[in-house]
């Protein structure tokens, strides 16, 4: 696909069919996501791959309580109150595969550099039809030590970017974009 169709036509994927990706795919996914710049090509991004699909229901859950318990303090997230405390919710919307994009926080730019990795891997998925979306939902239950720690990442590592992948179930609705503002243009 053409980079601008690609970038233009990704969207984020909330309904996905019943189907595994395969594993040489999504080994190719994650090695276009570390071509992705990076300050002083620090490279800092590390990645954990979720296929099993009782963990990722049983993260979901854990995830709902993490945010809910926490709302008084993130505002923004209080209008997904009655949203998360719905038991049939999955964060994940039924995705095949869960890629966590951790990092050390060795430069204070690791947040950037994992960002740009998993647009990468958003983009590189969509170029071969998978579907994608990053789950914001899911960061704070990945940064706790007991999910860590089950999932065999240092302590010191933080999650950036959750995204789940997997081959779309129908299309997915536009999204519109507001017009870029350009503050100022000198010439
Ligand atoms: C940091 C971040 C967190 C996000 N968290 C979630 C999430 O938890 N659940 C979800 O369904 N979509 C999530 N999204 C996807 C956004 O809702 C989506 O990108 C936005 O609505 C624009 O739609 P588009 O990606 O289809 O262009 C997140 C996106 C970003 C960049």
């Amino acid at each position: 696909m053409e980079v601008n169709k690609a970038i233009r036509t990704r969207r984020s994927v909330r309904k996905y069919k019943d189907e595994k990706l395969p594993e040489q795919t999504i080994r190719e996914l994650i090695e276009l996501a570390v071509w992705a710049p990076s300050a002083v090509n620090n490279q800092p991004w590390a990645f954990v791959v979720l296929e099993d699909r009782e963990y990722l229901k049983n993260l979901s859950g854990r995830a709902k309580t993490f945010v809910l318990e926490r709302l008084d303090k993130l505002p923004h997230l209080e209008k997904y109150r009655s949203m998360l405390g719905n038991p049939d919710l999955d964060i994940f919307h039924g995705a095949p595969a869960l890629v966590m994009i951790y990092s050390p926080k060795t430069l204070d730019t690791y947040v950037n550099d994992c960002s740009m990795a998993a647009l990468n891997l958003m983009l590189a998925a969509w170029d071969r039809g998978i579907g994608s979306s990053w789950i914001g939902f899911a960061r704070g239950i990945g940064n706790t030590p007991g999910v860590k720690k089950e999932l065999g990442v240092p302590e010191e590592y933080q999650l950036v970017a959750p995204v789940i992948l997997g081959y779309p179930e129908g299309s997915t609705a536009s999204v519109d974009r507001k017009p870029p503002q350009i503050l100022s243009w000198r010439k």
